[in-house]
């Protein structure tokens, strides 16, 4: 990674994390601790593709803070869950032990039900338009939903005892699903906000969003646990469907590398100012976390 997007990247968490810190500093000593153990942390890309492409459209980052935060709670609650026994049943997250280890199992679903909840919560929050919060509530909640993330989640714990092994074309969309959906939101947010067209930035989030996870399961096979901060070679014994498992681990790092090439040149239009969308493009399938 440059030291540049580093930098960057690392301004926007802190910032993020600050926001959400005192935001759940006020609740209630129940959910409190636990809603800070699952909130707190991560790399908060989404929430930098959500302040770089609203800088696009010249929505400050004060304004964008509220949106920010809102995809990282909703991202939050999908790796609680995600954590959980009945799903990929994992210790460790963020090199932290996970909610329902830290804590316990009903705790850890409350956790991502009300981190859900906080994201809309947020999003009522902006200081926008509010027809363009309308559309990015909606949004959101489609995004995140049974047509979207959480069926990717259905789908990738379908494929664990399917009969026959998924398609290249269903494991696109698995992926889409799974992961797209919740990145094309963030990277779209910027020009909704602002009520702008938002074809660029569609192909720019669909293409990184299947990079995004092609690599995460690259991770899962080349990763080092102590740099990744969750268990790694995970996904071949869970029996995951994933480019890797299909195509092996050179094929699978040759279509990263063409969507990460496809998304930077949905950018072109952007001219300069998209610089740190790029970088972030190239990070997506360089990064060891
Ligand atoms: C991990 O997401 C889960 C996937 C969707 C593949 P990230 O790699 O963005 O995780 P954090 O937020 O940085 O921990
Ligand atoms: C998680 O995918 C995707 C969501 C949480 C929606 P993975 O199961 O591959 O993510 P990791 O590898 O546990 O972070
Ligand atoms: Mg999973
Ligand atoms: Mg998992
Ligand atoms: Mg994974």
């Amino acid at each position: 990674m440059t030291s540049e997007l580093k930098d960057k990247l690392s301004a926007t968490a802190a910032r993020v994390d600050a926001f959400l810190e005192t935001r759940l500093s006020g609740l209630e000593a129940k959910m409190r601790a636990p809603m800070m153990h699952a909130a707190l942390g991560g790399k908060k890309m989404r929430a930098f593709m959500v302040e770089q492409s609203a800088s696009l459209f010249d929505v400050p980052v004060e304004t964008a803070l509220p949106a920010m935060a809102a995809i990282e709670a909703m991202h939050g609650y999908s790796l609680v869950h995600d954590d959980l026994p009945a799903m990929d049943d994992d210790d460790i997250r963020r090199g932290k032990l996970t909610v329902h280890k830290a804590f316990d199992e009903a705790t850890a679903i409350l956790v991502g039900d009300a981190l859900q909840t906080l994201s809309f919560e947020l999003i009522s929050e902006l200081e926008i338009d509010a027809m363009n919060t309308v559309t990015l509530s909606g949004r959101l909640a489609k995004a995140a939903g049974a047509n979207g993330m959480v069926l990717g989640q259905a789908q990738d714990i379908a494929a664990e005892t399917a009969e026959r092994p998924l398609t290249l074309d269903e494991i696109k969309s698995l992926q889409a699903n799974k992961t797209g959906a919740l990145i094309w939101w963030s990277a779209t947010a910027g020009a909704v906000m602002a009520g702008a067209e938002d074809k660029s930035l569609s192909e720019f989030a669909n293409a990184l969003g299947l990079a995004f996870q092609i690599h995460d399961d690259i991770l899962d096979v080349e990763g080092d646990a102590a740099e990744t901060g969750k268990a790694v070679q995970k996904d071949s014994s869970a029996g995951k469907a994933t480019f890797v498992s299909l195509l092996g681990l050179d094929a699978a790092k040759n279509a990263a590398k063409e969507e990460v090439a496809r998304a930077k040149d949905a950018l072109s239009a952007f001219g300069d100012s998209a610089v740190a969308l790029r970088q972030l493009a190239d990070y997506t399938i360089t990064r060891n976390k």
